[in-house]
C-alpha cells in the first residue's frame, strides 16, 4: 500500500507513525512547512517528502490522511474523493457545516471510504458502555470537558480553528452522539472574551427522548474529563482523557488509541469494507452540526434546533 499524510505537525506524525506500523510499502508526506516534513520522514521508514502541493499525486496512493488545521480543509479531501481514493480525515472536519458541504457534496457523488479522528469511539470502555445503553432506556446525562488551550499557532484565532468549541467540545458532542442518540436541539449559555466563546453550559433535548448537559471550558491549567448516563437502576460513568472506567487504571500508552484507529481504518481499506471504522465523514458531519447549533444557541440565548441533514446511508458506519 502506498498511503499518503498531509500535514505533518502533532497530528501527521501520530498517524504516519501508525500507518508505519500497520505495515505499509510506501509513505508520501507533504507540509507547506518542508522541514516539518522531513523531520517526521526521518523518523518514518519507508517514507519520501514531496515540496510541492501540486507533486502529491494523491490518485496513485491507496488512502489520505488529512492532518492538517480546521480552515486548510477542502480541497486535497475533494481531489481524493474524485480519484475514488479512501479518506482519513482529522477532527473536527472543518471550521462549519458550510466549510465542508463541498466535501460532502463530492462524497455523494463518488462515495469513498471516509474515517474521522473522533478516536474516543475506539475505547473498549466507549464501546461498552455504548453496548450497556443501548439495551436500556437512557434517563439522562450530563459530562464536562475542561481543560486549557491546546498549544499550535492557529488555535486561538477562530478563523482558524472555529475557536475552542469547534475544537475541543467536539470531542464531548461527538460521545454524546455516539452513546446517547441524535440531538434535536439544544440550548446554551457561556463565557469568553468576545471574539470567541471558551465556556459553555449547553442543555440537550434527545431525539429519543432524553435530555442532559454539557460543560466546556478551556480556561483550566489540567483537564477534567467525565461523562456520566443515567439509566433507571444505574450511573454509568466513564472518566479521565481515556474515558476509562473508574475501576480501571489509567491509560499507560495514550498513542495506542491513534494506532487503534489508524488500524481500523487500513483494515478497512485492506477489505474494502466501512465495517471496522466507528466514525464516517457523514457521521461526523452531523456532530458538527450540533457544534454548530451549540454556536448558534450561544449567540441568541434561545432555542436552537439541529438541523436533520440528509443521512447518505452508504456512507454510514458504527
Ligand atoms: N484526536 C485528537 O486527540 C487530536 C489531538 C490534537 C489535534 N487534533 C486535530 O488534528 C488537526 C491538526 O492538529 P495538529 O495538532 O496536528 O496541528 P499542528 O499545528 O501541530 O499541525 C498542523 C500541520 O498542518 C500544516 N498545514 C497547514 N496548512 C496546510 C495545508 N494547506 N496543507 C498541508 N499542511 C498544512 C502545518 O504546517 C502544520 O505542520 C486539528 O484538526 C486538530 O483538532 C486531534
Amino acid at each position: 500500500m502506498r498511503i499518503a499524510v498531509v500535514g505533518c505537525g502533532r497530528m501527521g506524525r501520530e498517524r504516519a507513525l501508525a500507518v508505519s506500523a500497520f505495515g505499509v510499502d510506501e509513505l508520501v508526506l507533504y507540509d507547506p512547512d518542508a522541514d516539518r516534513a522531513s523531520l517526521l520522514s526521518r523518523d518514518v521508514p519507508l517514507s519520501r517528502v514531496v515540496r510541492r502541493e501540486e507533486d502529491l499525486d494523491v490518485g496513485a496512493c491507496d488512502a489520505l490522511f488529512v492532518c492538517t488545521p480546521p480552515f486548510a480543509r477542502g480541497a486535497v479531501e475533494i481531489r481524493a474523493i474524485e480519484r475514488g481514493v479512501p479518506l482519513f480525515v482529522e477532527k473536527p472536519i472543518g471550521l462549519s457545516t458550510d466549510h465542508c458541504a463541498a466535501v460532502r457534496d463530492a462524497l455523494e457523488r463518488t462515495p469513498v471510504l471516509t474515517s474521522v479522528g473522533y478516536m474516543n469511539r475506539y475505547r473498549r470502555s466507549v464501546v461498552g458502555a455504548r453496548t450497556a445503553l443501548a439495551a436500556v432506556p437512557v434517563v439522562g446525562f450530563c459530562g464536562n470537558w475542561i481543560c486549557g488551550e491546546y498549544q499550535v499557532p492557529w488555535w486561538s484565532n477562530p478563523a482558524l480553528s472555529g475557536g475552542p468549541l469547534n475544537e475541543q467540545m467536539t470531542h464531548l458532542v461527538d460521545l454524546t452522539r455516539f452513546l446517547i442518540g441524535e440531538v434535536l436541539q439544544v440550548q446554551a449559555t457561556g463565557g469568553g472574551d468576545g471574539n470567541r466563546f471558551d465556556s459553555a453550559s449547553v442543555t440537550f433535548t434527545m431525539t429519543n427522548g432524553s435530555s442532559g448537559t454539557l460543560f466546556y471550558s478551556c480556561r483550566a491549567v489540567s483537564k477534567s474529563i467525565e461523562f456520566r448516563a443515567f439509566t433507571p437502576t444505574d450511573t454509568l460513568r466513564l472518566i479521565d482523557w481515556d474515558l476509562r472506567w473508574p475501576d480501571d487504571p489509567p491509560a499507560t500508552d495514550r498513542q495506542q488509541i491513534f494506532r487503534d484507529e489508524v488500524n481500523a481504518f487500513l483494515s478497512a481499506v485492506t477489505a474494502g469494507s466501512p465495517d471496522p471504522i466507528l466514525c464516517s465523514y457523514d457521521d461526523a458531519f452531523r456532530t458538527q452540526a450540533v457544534v454548530d447549533a451549540i454556536g448558534r444557541a450561544l449567540i441568541h440565548g434561545g432555542k436552537e434546533p439541529v438541523p436533520a441533514h440528509r443521512c447518505c446511508s452508504h456512507l454510514v458506519s458504527g
